[in-house]
């Protein structure tokens, strides 16, 4: 009885103290890799190494400019960090990217060197930097601009996140101009009263709950497309769609606006495509073998034209799923990275535009415009 009693003890002091052990050790190992400039983050190949065969276009890359980073992953050479290329915008520097004098012309593409700031069919990635914020303030006052922005607050997601949301975004959301915040809810009762500046409006529409967050999540899209047409189309020209679980940190401004807009999701921007966690199950319509970016479904948006359709071609996709009783990887943003591959983009938003503390420091992002906030999935999602 005593023996068992000391087994017992045993077990329940040491096997935490194990974990606790194991979990700093990979902290730590981890952390030593990334910042300290530890030789296995370093590629490893010799210096006259060619990557490919012939005289590729790779091989005038030179990997030992920098020896401070890998350039090198474990799925083959990757280009990860800044310098490199490949990973700058192609265009020359007189193009410009949109016929006569439209907005988007005013950015300047060069003022970064250290980030990828077109995609190679000519849509802007937008970075701290590259743009004049009083030039499209000025721009969109001008042209009566009005901002919907959809949010969808169910079950605890409201009493957890809504209020900050709100507040937050009257202090960095397109301020300046006519912004309505159209809150998506099972309890319209419940959302907090937050005040809002001139021009700015909050609607609240109820929407019925779904038993799975995975159907809140997917039947989104169905909502947002009916709210466009029975209501949104008819006031404003711009539509965005935020989840609301972020935080405001800093301006997230007019220079976001675009014909269809994408956010490049924070965990991928550097990743090659084959790390993207595109749907691949072929019985899915989300299914994708290949892309060019991992989008983030935090944060779409458009003129309400663009995120209808949008919107409407993932729950048609989500539908079909349904009959044949697939659900996409990633859900409702499987469908989306599916459409914005065979729709692209108009104009991409860098991982500035809602970033996630949890990918640590990194040089290139300057401003942290969206935070996520702190997941709670563990009481959310019962
Ligand atoms: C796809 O559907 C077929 C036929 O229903 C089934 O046999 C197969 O296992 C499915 N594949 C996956 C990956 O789910
Ligand atoms: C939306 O879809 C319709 C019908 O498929 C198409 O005619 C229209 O050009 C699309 N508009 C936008 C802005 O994508």
């Amino acid at each position: 009885m005593r023996l068992c009693l000391r087994t017992r003890l045993l077990y329940v002091l040491f096997v935490p103290l194990l974990i606790v052990i194991a979990y700093i050790g990979t902290y730590l190992s981890y952390y030593i890799c990334r910042f300290s400039g530890h030789p296995v983050e370093k590629c490893l190949l010799s210096s006259n190494m060619r990557l490919i065969p012939g005289n590729h276009i790779y091989n005038s890359l030179d990997l030992w400019s920098r020896t401070d980073v890998t350039r090198l992953s474990a799925s083959g050479f990757i280009f990860r960090f800044s310098g490199h290329p490949v990973e700058k915008c192609l265009l020359s520097s007189n193009t410009r990217l949109r016929p006569g004098n439209h907005i988007d012309n005013s950015l300047d593409l060069w003022s970064r060197t250290d980030v990828k700031t077109c995609t190679s069919w000519g849509a802007p990635i937008m970075w701290e930097g590259m743009f004049d914020p009083h030039v499209y303030d000025e721009y969109h006052k001008k042209t009566g601009t009005s901002v919907a922005l959809t949010v969808f607050a169910i079950g605890r997601y409201l009493e957890m996140y809504l209020k900050d949301f709100l507040t937050s975004a009257e202090q960095h959301f397109m301020v300046g101009l006519p912004v309505t915040y159209y809150v998506f809810t099972d309890a319209p009762e419940s959302v907090p009263a937050v005040g809002l500046g001139a021009g700015r409006a909050l609607e609240i529409v109820r929407v019925q709950r779904q038993e799975r967050w995975q159907d809140i999540s997917m039947m989104r899209m169905r909502t947002i497309a009916d709210a466009i047409q029975s209501r949104i189309r008819l006031r404003h020209r711009y539509v965005f769609c935020l989840d609301v679980d972020q935080v405001f940190a800093a301006r997230f401004g007019s220079e976001a606006l675009g014909e269809s807009v994408a956010l490049l999701h924070a965990f991928f921007y550097l990743s090659p495509v084959a790390e993207f966690t595109y749907d691949r199950n072929p019985n899915s319509t989300a299914c994708m073998e290949t892309g060019d970016f991992y989008y983030h479904a935090a944060v779409f948006g458009g003129t309400w034209q663009s995120v209808k359709n949008m919107t409407e071609s993932c729950y048609r996709g989500i539908m079909t799923d349904k009959e044949n009783q697939v659900e996409a990887l990633w859900h409702d943003e499987s469908h989306l990275n599916k459409y914005l591959y065979r729709h692209k983009p108009s104009k991409v938003l860098s991982p500035e535009y809602c970033w996630s503390t949890e990918v640590g420091y990194r040089r290139e992002v300057r401003v942290h415009r969206l935070l996520w906030a702190e997941k709670h999935y563990d009481m959310l999602r019962t």
